[in-house]
């Protein structure tokens, strides 16, 4: 049996196999796959688009979701997450989509289930299918050839799991990524080029993946207000200017703080396009993992 913890769980070969699954999810014909199948998702963080995006796409497979509301679980009772999960594993569902903000929780709850699990977000570590779908993404945008092409991921990349796991994923594919933050948000490991002016890299850049600040996981205040933030990391028409960049986030935007409201509106911007790959992604993730 296989889970998705992080992106590394997937072979190259497997995820490709993921894409012509979901070329073919994208054309959202009526299929029964994983008719009589029962997925269980317990988001313990909040989520608009992550959650509705697997509910959508296990329904249009066939399956029965069931959303465990956690708030008015047995987890305000005092039982552990590892009970809770256990309780919901002899109940013998097909699958358990789970998101909670302490990171490498998803991993140790594989140890107690007989299903797959599916990280749909642990704290700043890993969000694994929003990586395969900005990968996906790009890989569609360029036709598959991401060999070289260069990704500046920019913002809150210390703390967004987002960039945790497209950092991870996209140099697998032979693309190039750095980072582009405030001091405050560097990223602590050497491994990537890290800058703190968009202009000093922007003429270079084939992509350009931008975050919302992580406010729910800093400890200090590191701005007076975001609009402090904006002022040297909102990408605008004016940053971007006539250069061919895909601009990528993975939501939920911060408007004129993340992205502003023109570029929102640009056709070089692809945000909604992720969401709907989000959904045909999680389909060919469910597909495989559940019918392996
Ligand atoms: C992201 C998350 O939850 O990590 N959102 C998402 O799943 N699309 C990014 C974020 O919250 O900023």
């Amino acid at each position: 049996m296989q889970h998705l913890i992080r992106t590394s769980d997937f072979s190259k070969d497997e995820i490709l196999g993921l894409f012509d699954d979901a070329r073919e999810f994208l054309k959202f014909e009526p299929n029964e796959i994983l008719k009589g199948k029962i997925i269980v998702t317990l988001f313990f963080e909040n989520s608009t688009r992550t959650r509705s995006s697997f509910e959508i796409a296990a329904k249009r497979l066939g399956a029965e979701v069931v959303s465990l509301d956690v708030s008015t679980s047995s987890a305000s009772k005092g039982e552990t997450i590892f009970d809770t999960v256990a309780n919901i594993n002899a109940m013998k569902p097909d699958a358990i989509i789970i998101r909670h903000s302490e990171c490498g929780l998803p991993e140790s709850l594989a140890g107690y289930v007989d299903c797959p699990i599916i990280n749909a977000g642990d704290g700043k570590h890993a969000h694994p299918t929003q990586a395969l779908l900005d990968l996906f993404t790009i890989y569609e945008h360029f036709n598959g050839n991401t060999e070289g092409k260069k990704v500046a991921i920019v913002g809150d990349v210390r703390t967004s799991r987002v960039a945790g796991s497209n950092r991870r994923l996209l140099p697998r594919f032979g693309m190039d990524v750095s980072f582009i933050s405030p001091e405050c948000f560097r990223y602590d490991g050497d491994e990537f080029k890290t800058y703190i002016h968009i202009s000093d890299v922007i003429d270079d850049l084939d992509v350009i993946m931008s975050l919302r600040t992580q406010l729910e996981r800093h400890s200090e205040i590191y701005f007076e207000s975001l609009n402090e933030y904006a002022k040297d990391y909102c990408i605008t028409n004016e940053v971007v200017g006539d250069r061919d960049i895909l601009l990528l986030h993975p939501g939920p935007v911060n408007r004129n703080v993340d992205i502003s409201d023109d570029m929102l509106k640009d056709p070089r911007c692809k945000v909604l396009t992720q969401v709907t790959n989000g959904v045909a992604i999680r389909a060919a993730v469910l597909k495989k993992l559940i019918l392996a």
